[in-house]
């Protein structure tokens, strides 16, 4: 449980932590591609630690290196069929990027295994996975659609798939499978989410093409590649509201990943009257990254839905946030997703506005909210979400009264620092 009260002052400089997608594609692919690779700013949240603790139950050589706010990794694989059969279960704790890349991979893998998660992640849809991956002909036996998920040893096929959701872990976990099937698969997506997995599979080598929403990967070993990881964009969206929403707010951010397909948030913020600079452009990774300086700035009600949600769809509670405070109405359509996240992030979110006494309506898909309004504070839930947490812990700067957040330290998932850099930004410096 933290308590925190609103301040006075919001600036500084904060170096973004690294790139949790971003992080988990680096070590998984590096650990089935041939030779060895070195992994600078690898996340120290704990979803990206689940991952290299499920790869090194599979036999993977991972060298891990702590330093200040990351750790470099050093890995070293024979290539896609290097794993091993691991003698203990695999828990990915609360990471369903974990569960949905790794399942791609476990489905060639000539041995068993079972993966699972923390009660969370044992509740989120894995059909999404299950169906594509016994189309390919995986092996594959699950707690009705959900982790634990058992795989078996299997052969499988490429595929020509249509995907229903707009899921980049649903189109990288049928990648990877692809990479160790017979033949090739064609996948083609609804709407564009990160990709991530492409740009990394692309300087490694592979036989990966991309046409539009549509994407055609053949079977082929990978080579290890050096990856530097850029920021996240999704820890900075934190720290952009909280500039904007305080009248003295003046931060700048560095080292922050602006994959187009990642940069929602600044697109909607932007539109929405916020001050955003984006300068010091340049490319780490095969990613564009660059630094921002955001200031204080009067925000408008927006609507945001389609094609939009993929871009931001993990910005979406701190965009609530934003919103609340936005003059006029903000409509968020098209977002059912967020039902289905690490907590129902619609359902999550509109509790903490109904305790906050702000006028809003929430749908099957979305969310209204009036605006205009100001946050009093009171006693939250973060419903055990990363994300959630630190959006509430962003309206206490501007919170009336104390604002109180129960199981708050869950922002560790993605943000170790979470904490300490909400610290920093409020001494008046
Ligand atoms: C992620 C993709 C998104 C996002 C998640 C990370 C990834 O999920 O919400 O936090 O790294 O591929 P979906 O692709 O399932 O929407």
């Amino acid at each position: 449980m933290i308590k925190l009260k609103s301040s006075s002052s919001l600036s500084g400089e904060i170096i973004v932590p690294s790139d949790k997608s971003i992080s988990h594609r680096a070590a998984l692919l590096n650990s089935i591609a041939r030779g060895k690779s070195k992994i600078l700013n690898y996340s120290d949240g704990e979803d990206c630690l689940s991952t290299l603790s499920v790869l090194k139950k599979l036999g993977v050589k991972i060298n891990l290196i702590p330093k200040s706010n990351s750790y470099e990794l050093e890995i070293e694989s024979e290539g896609l069929n290097s794993l091993s059969s691991p003698k203990n279960k695999l828990f990915a704790g609360n990471s369903g990027t974990t569960t949905r890349l790794l399942s791609g991979i476990l489905s060639f893998s000539n041995f068993n295994s079972i993966l699972l998660g923390d009660d969370s992640l044992n509740s989120r849809p894995m059909k999404r996975i299950i169906d594509p991956l016994i189309m390919m002909g995986a092996n594959i036996k699950s707690n009705n659609n959900c982790t634990p998920i058992e795989f078996g040893p299997s052969q499988l096929n490429g595929i020509n798939y249509d995907m229903s959701v707009a899921s980049a872990q649903v189109k990288s976990c049928i990648i990877l499978a692809t990479l160790g099937a017979k033949s090739k698969s064609v996948i083609t997506q609804p709407a564009l989410s990160r990709d991530h997995t492409e740009r990394m599979l692309m300087s490694m080598n592979s036989d990966i093409s991309i046409n539009k929403n549509e994407i055609t990967i053949h079977p082929s070993e990978i080579d290890s590649v050096d990856i530097e990881v850029p920021g996240d964009i999704s820890s900075a969206s934190f720290w952009i509201v909280a500039a904007l929403i305080h009248p003295k707010g003046n931060v700048i951010l560095r080292n922050v990943g602006i994959n187009p397909l990642r940069t929602g948030i600044l697109e909607v913020l932007i539109k929405m009257g916020g001050k955003i600079e984006i300068f010091n452009k340049r490319e780490i990774a095969n990613e564009p990254v660059a630094d921002l300086k955001v200031t204080h700035s009067d925000l408008n009600g927006v609507e945001i839905k389609g094609e939009m949600i993929p871009k931001l769809i993990d910005e979406i509670p701190i965009l609530i946030v934003a919103s609340t405070v936005a003059k006029g109405k903000t409509t968020i359509k098209d977002a059912s997703e967020l039902r289905v996240k690490e907590t129902d992030r619609l359902f999550a979110m509109s509790e903490f506005l109904k305790l906050s006494d702000i006028k809003h309506n929430l749908f099957d898909d979305g969310i209204e909210i009036d605006g205009n309004s100001n946050f009093i504070g009171g006693t939250f839930e973060s419903f055990n979400d990363h994300r959630i947490s630190m959006a509430i812990a962003i309206s206490s700067i501007i919170s009336d009264k104390e604002t109180i957040i129960n199981n708050h330290e869950v922002a560790s998932v993605s943000y170790k620092q979470f904490w300490n850099d909400l610290d920093k930004l409020k001494l008046d410096n």
